[in-house]
């Protein structure tokens, strides 16, 4: 892993673990090698309040759920998703990993696709 940044969050990732009594509990799977990231959330209005991941997955993967956790927490999930967006524009990312780090940016818009459909966000 060659991006210093990815790097540090495959060595030392954030957020790791269950948040106790979560809101949410979003799970994503690799299409292409059944690798698996679990988040657990707590919500206010559309702010994420905390939120933790289990991963069975690479080095990217667990890198990615560390980034994207890290960005969105605190945030709401709007302007999670846009920084975690921009952010990733910026790291250069082998194309073969990127839909590991790209896992974590689904599971947080598959959160915002259930606050809708439960009505809590627009
Ligand atoms: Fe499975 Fe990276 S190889 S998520």
């Amino acid at each position: 892993m060659k991006n210093d940044i990815l790097k540090n969050h495959f060595l030392h990732p954030y957020n790791v673990g269950i948040v106790e009594n979560y809101d949410h509990k979003i799970i994503v799977k690799s299409d292409q090698c059944n690798d698996v990231i679990t988040f657990t959330v707590t919500i206010t209005h559309n702010t994420i309040d905390d939120i933790k991941f289990e991963a069975y997955g690479c080095g990217y993967a667990i890198a990615g759920a560390s980034l994207v956790s890290d960005a969105v927490k605190g945030k709401d999930i709007d302007l999670g998703i846009r920084d975690v967006e921009e952010m990733l524009n910026t790291i250069t990312i082998p194309d073969s990993n990127l839909r590991c780090i790209h896992l974590s940016l689904k599971a947080i818009k598959q959160l915002k696709d259930n606050l809708i459909a439960h009505g809590h966000t627009s």
